[in-house]
Order: C-alpha cells, then structure tokens, then sequence
C-alpha cells in the first residue's frame, strides 16, 4: 500500500486544528482531484480545501528544489485557510519533498507513493510496468520502493512525458494523446507486462484510453482508494474525525492559474459542479515577476 502517514509512532499535533476543521488537498494541478475523488467516497462527511497549483504543472520537469518550495507554500497556504491534515496528492511532491514538509507544517499529512508493492504482490508473469513523472523516477524515495519491494518482480519504469500536460488541458482521449500513450505502453507489452503502476495522481484519468490500447492485459494499480483510507486511519488516530452527518459538502477549490480547466474537468469527470477560485500563492522560488521561467 503506497500511502504514508506519520507511523510507525503517532505525532501529537498541537496546532488546534478541530475535528470540523477542513482537510486540505493539493496537486501540482488537476491530477489530485482522482484523490479527491476516493476521499470524498470514503469520507463523504469531511470538508475539502483543494488547491490546483495549475499555473506551474507540470511539477515532473522541474528541478527538486523549486517542487519543494512550491509544496511547502502551498502547504502553508492550506494550514493558514485552517486545514487539519493535509494529502499531499502528488507522487512527484511526495517523493521530492515530502520529508521538508512534514519538519515544517504542524498537522498530519498523507504522501502519495507509485504502487510497486501491491504491483510486486500481485504481478504474476513477474514484469510490470510504472508510468511516473521523470522527477518521481529519479527520486531517491522511488528508488528506495523498488529495493524494499519489488523482490523478483522486473519493473520497467517509463517517464510519462505529455501525458500531465494533456490532462491539464482537460485531454483524456485525443487520437494525439492515444498515439503518446500506445508509444509508452506497447513496449512494456511486448516485454511481458501483466500490471502497470498508476505512478502519477493525474494518470487515473487516462484509465479509459489506457484500457483501450491494452484491454485487460494489464492490471492498473492506481493508489487513490488506499490513500483516502490511510487519511481516515490518521485522522481518526489524531482524534480529527468530524463528526457524521454533516453530509456531503461541495470541495472548496482552488487554482494559481483561472481555474477553467479544472472547473471542466471536476463537472464531466467527477460531477461536481464548483466555482474555482484563483488565488496567488507565492513561494521563494515564484515570487518574482518572471516567475513562470523560475
Ligand atoms: N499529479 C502529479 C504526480 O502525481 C503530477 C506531477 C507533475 O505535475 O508533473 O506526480
């Protein structure tokens, strides 16, 4: 199971979130809106502050440093709206800041990681494949997954370039996007695959064309449901539950860029139907003028 949480010894927060307090969620951009989506069926009665950090995705191609900086703002960003916990919904933040993170921000917080061990676990013909951004891949925390869990199992591990910024532009099934997809996923066929890692928040959206192109030869390990279960186990441990029957309430979103795309793709892919709010979020690294070349 691919999400964390602060085990193995519970922290005792002391920043005086309360149990209706928010949870914040964010993403690089629109993929953690496929958390969103888990969490909110397994916690229907929680509040949500999502931020789409849209303005600078894709985060796979920057370098480590701006990634962290851009977590922890948004981080601090969520924590001062009044968040209680917060996901990290992003495999890419996850794996290059998640540790900054967790020093700095007083609350809970649940990390996302490619699911090579489920994928380990279940892979029968022993070679599977993970779809991930190039920053995840060359992380030291992925590298570390494959040596704690792939065991005999041959991973075949794929930067997934185009396919983030596809999603951002609310392309889940173009004939250019199924052309990059088949490019990525027919080699791993041909090299035996029977699984493929969902190594990306935004790739769960792609599950249609992926399916179309490998029908049922893969199994698709996408993460999301295990996540929004390990925020329920946190929560409950730090005794931040609200409480039932409030219902389900919209998610509140955000977005450093006009919030369009992410308005589109929440209605025709989630059903919810929310205004986005744009807000600025600045960190060290964007606080400039010229901050889209940072
Ligand atoms: N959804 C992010 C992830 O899980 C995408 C990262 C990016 O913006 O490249 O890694």
């Amino acid at each position: 199971m691919s999400a964390q949480s602060q085990s193995p010894t519970v922290r005792t927060f002391t920043a005086g979130a309360a149990p209706q307090a928010p949870i914040g969620i964010f993403d690089s951009g629109l993929g953690g809106l496929s958390v969103l989506r888990a969490v909110r069926a397994q916690l229907p009665d929680e509040a949500i502050l999502y931020v789409a950090d849209s303005l600078y995705a894709p985060y796979g191609e920057r370098d480590d440093d701006f990634i962290a900086d851009r977590t922890l703002a948004i981080g601090e960003w969520l924590m001062g709206q009044g968040a209680k916990a917060l996901v990290v919904a992003c495999n890419t933040a996850t794996a290059q800041s998640i540790a900054l993170v967790r020093e700095k921000l007083p609350i809970p917080l649940i990390g996302v990681e490619p699911g090579i061990k489920p994928a380990a676990l279940q892979s029968k013909s022993r070679v599977a494949g993970v779809l991930a951004t190039q920053a995840t891949l060359r992380s030291a925390r992925f590298q570390g997954l494959l040596e704690r869990y792939a065991a005999d199992c041959r991973f075949l591990c794929q930067p997934g370039h185009g396919l983030v910024q596809a999603v951002e532009r609310c392309d889940v099934g173009s004939a250019e996007l199924r052309a990059l997809l088949r490019s990525y996923l027919e080699p791993m066929l041909d090299a035996g695959a029977d699984t493929l890692v969902l190594g990306c928040t935004h790739y769960p959206f792609l599950d249609a064309a992926i399916r179309d192109i490998v029908g049922d030869r893969l199994a698709l390990i996408d993460t999301s449901v295990a996540i929004a279960r390990q925020l329920e186990r946190v929560l409950a441990q730090h005794g931040l539950r609200t409480a039932p029957g409030a219902g389900a309430l919209l998610p509140r979103f955000y977005s450093t860029d006009d919030g369009l795309h992410q308005q589109q793709l929440a209605a025709s892919l989630l059903r919810i139907e929310a205004a986005v709010e744009q807000v600025r979020i600045p960190s060290r690294r964007t606080a400039g003028p010229d901050s889209r070349a940072a």
